[in-house]
């Protein structure tokens, strides 16, 4: 969801043909050729839901069960079900919001500020909204003019920081141009960074032996889903197609913290598709719709795609669709497993939104 377009790309689409006024990423569409391998399947990914990570412990891994590369054909792939991995962490939270209430009388607060009249922006917040209230997390929205001043945001965040009932405050991203964002991303306490995109925070999960406060919510999501289905990463080639702040970046840096030999493909490289190709995992963070094609992926290879892409659809009632920056009908025919857009990636985000703010108030308030 972090990484998903604000405009939505005019084109008619044919299942994964190539976006024709994105003359920038068309230069990343290969030729499907007879190249294309396929291998047989033997083990797909299984998802084991009494592994909770996010929560509580992290499992040790059965081998029996561990997801390699090299075990897919289209008849096997496995769809990483994003819904029903963010449904069991909400439900982990809601028992643990629960139990804290129950023990100390602490009910999470968790602060959104939203500026501009963004629709995208304004969908995403009105979500997050919503979800605290299922979870039992106490919502204060603030929304701003689009021409409101730094100085009024910087207030606000002020107040929140403050106030003992606001554990979590997040900045809906992008602000309006006139905006420092770094200024105000620096303005949140540290303590209360939900979002993990302080600088200090950020500064720490670059760092070995450093534990940040909190890990950005969208890349915590892949690599939840990862650990949910028990995809090995240790010792894996990795590649993060997309660097932006919220996802690209931290999601690179994460996984190389699993122990992952991580490569980064950007609007710069000039071979991305011969890297992606390496990569057991790939995680597609860079908002271009079917911009990751079959002949890009290594039989077997695992895919996290972050990508929320409208595309033109005049079947659809809506008159658009959501695909991701992996061309899904080609992948599933390589990959050992996928996530599915929508319903893979997106409905994470969310849940570990409400994870970082419950970790921030059994922090605040020393309770184990
Ligand atoms: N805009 C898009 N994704 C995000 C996110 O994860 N957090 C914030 N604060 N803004 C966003």
């Amino acid at each position: 969801m972090a990484s998903s377009p604000i405009t939505m790309m005019k084109m008619k689409l044919n299942n994964c043909s190539p976006p024709s006024t994105a003359a920038a990423a068309a230069r990343f569409l290969p030729l499907l050729g007879p190249h294309q391998i396929r291998f047989r399947s033997s083990v797909a990914p299984l998802y084991n839901p009494s592994f909770p990570r996010t929560i509580i412990t992290r499992p040790t891994f059965s081998s029996s069960s561990i997801i390699t590369a090299a075990m897919a054909n289209e008849a096997s792939v496995k769809v990483i079900d994003g819904k029903k991995v963010a449904k069991d962490v909400r439900d982990e939270i809601n028992a643990e919001i629960t139990r804290m209430k129950d023990s100390i009388g602490v009910v999470p607060g968790l602060a959104v500020i939203l500026v501009g009249d963004r629709k995208d922006s304004a969908t995403y917040v009105r979500n997050k909204k919503k979800a605290c209230e299922t979870a039992g997390i106490k919502s204060y929205e603030v929304c701003l003019p689009e021409n409101s001043t730094e100085e009024e945001v910087l207030k606000y965040i002020s107040d929140f920081n403050d106030d003992p009932m606001v554990h979590g405050i997040l900045v809906q991203l992008p602000l309006p141009s006139h905006m420092d964002e770094e200024k105000i991303l620096h303005a949140v306490c540290i303590e209360k960074d939900v979002d993990g995109f302080h600088p200090l925070n950020i500064g720490q999960l670059a760092m070995r032996g450093r534990e940040p406060l909190f890990i950005p919510c969208t890349p915590k999501g892949c690599i939840e889903l990862l650990h949910r289905y028990n995809v090995e990463i240790k010792g894996k080639k990795a590649v993060v197609i997309g660097r932006s702040n919220i996802v690209g970046m931290p999601a690179a840096l994460l996984l190389q913290r699993e122990d992952a030999t991580v490569s980064i493909v950007h609007s710069r490289t000039t071979n991305p598709e011969e890297i992606t190709r390496e990569a057991d995992i790939i995680i597609a963070a860079v908002g271009k719709p079917n911009m990751v094609r079959g002949s890009w992926i290594k039989p077997g290879a695992v895919i996290i795609d972050v990508g929320i892409n409208p595309v033109e659809d005049a079947t659809n009632p809506r008159g658009y669709r959501l695909v991701g920056d992996v061309c899904y009908e080609e992948a599933i025919k390589v990959a050992s497993a996928i996530t599915p857009v929508p319903g893979g990636v997106g409905p994470m985000t969310i849940a570990m939104l409400l994870s970082n703010t419950l970790l921030s108030a059994k922090r605040i308030n020393n309770f184990k």
